[in-house]
């Protein structure tokens, strides 16, 4: 590390909430709400590994930004809907750092359409997008984590998840997360013993989404507006505190009243 790096680290230091030398890897986190997570974390002190598919030059200059600012951050090319790959990058994290200490499933694409119109293979890689991958993520990092009796996971979910209601227009998309909320519930009891907390964390529409309703955010948001990448940043920051170490099987709704 260079001296300014050390001089940065050490301010760091001074910031509550601050973390020394632990790692996180997000998935999806060359854009949007993966990217602002990954410079959170950075901020916060973690060394973050930033997991890309195709985006390698929105990842590559990130990581620079990052590593600009006193943070440190690598990046890692892996399609988490495929094992080999999910194996490869979390080798990867082990053999250049040893340990993982936070996993954020951020991965999840979404699919807006009537269920007569979904297609089989639209089906499949909706469910490997937001639930398989979610799956392959979570089981592979467990044995570092287990190793040090200690891990935080959370799952980017999304708001309705925790509910078994109809989804005109989105049930494929709805029932992935739903699933992954299943997953994240019984990772979170079979983990407990072992040190690991697992959480999901749902927003309901982001400011940026591609698919935004026709409707305006007043419409059907009681807080009025739509979902800022800071209103999740707290969350997370809380689960992966001290405080929360006793924690695990949540589902934290930050939608400001939608979908509650
Ligand atoms: N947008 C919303 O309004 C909204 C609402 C509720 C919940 N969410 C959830 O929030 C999370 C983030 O959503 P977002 O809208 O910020 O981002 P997004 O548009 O869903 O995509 C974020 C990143 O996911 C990566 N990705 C997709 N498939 C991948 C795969 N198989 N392997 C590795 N990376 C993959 C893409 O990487 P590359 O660019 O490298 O290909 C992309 O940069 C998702 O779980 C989403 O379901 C979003």
């Amino acid at each position: 590390m260079e001296a300014a790096d050390r001089r940065r680290s050490r301010r760091r230091a001074g910031i509550p909430g601050t973390v020394t030398g632990q790692v996180a890897l997000v998935t999806g986190g060359a854009r949007k709400l993966g990217a602002s997570i990954c410079r959170h974390l950075a901020g916060r002190g973690y060394r973050v590994v930033i997991n890309y598919r195709t985006s390698r030059a929105r990842a590559e200059s990130l990581a620079k930004a990052i590593r600009a600012g006193g943070g440190q951050a690598v990046t890692c090319r892996a399609d988490v809907t495929r094992e080999r790959d999910v194996r490869r990058m979390v080798d990867r994290v082990k053999r250049s750092f040893g340990r993982l200490d936070v996993l954020i499933n951020n991965v999840g694409d979404y699919l807006e359409k009537p269920l007569a119109r979904v297609s089989p293979a639209e089906w499949e890689a909706i469910v490997r997008s937001n639930l398989t991958s979610v799956f392959l993520c979570t089981r592979e990092v467990l044995p570092l984590m287990r190793e040090r009796r200690q891990g935080r996971i959370v799952m980017i979910g999304y708001a309705p998840a925790g509910r078994i209601a109809a989804s005109p227009r989105c049930a494929v998309y709805h029932l992935a997360k739903t699933g992954a909320l299943i997953l994240a519930k019984s990772m979170a009891v079979e983990e407990a013993p072992h040190g690991i907390t697992v959480n999901m964390v749902s927003p309901g529409t982001l400011f940026n989404s591609v698919k935004k309703p026709s409707r305006t955010a007043s419409d059907y948001i009681p807080a009025g507006r739509f979902c800022r990448y800071g209103d999740l940043l707290g969350m997370l920051d809380y689960l992966l505190s001290e405080s929360a170490s006793y924690v695990t099987g949540g589902h934290f709704v930050v939608s400001g009243g939608y979908a509650v």
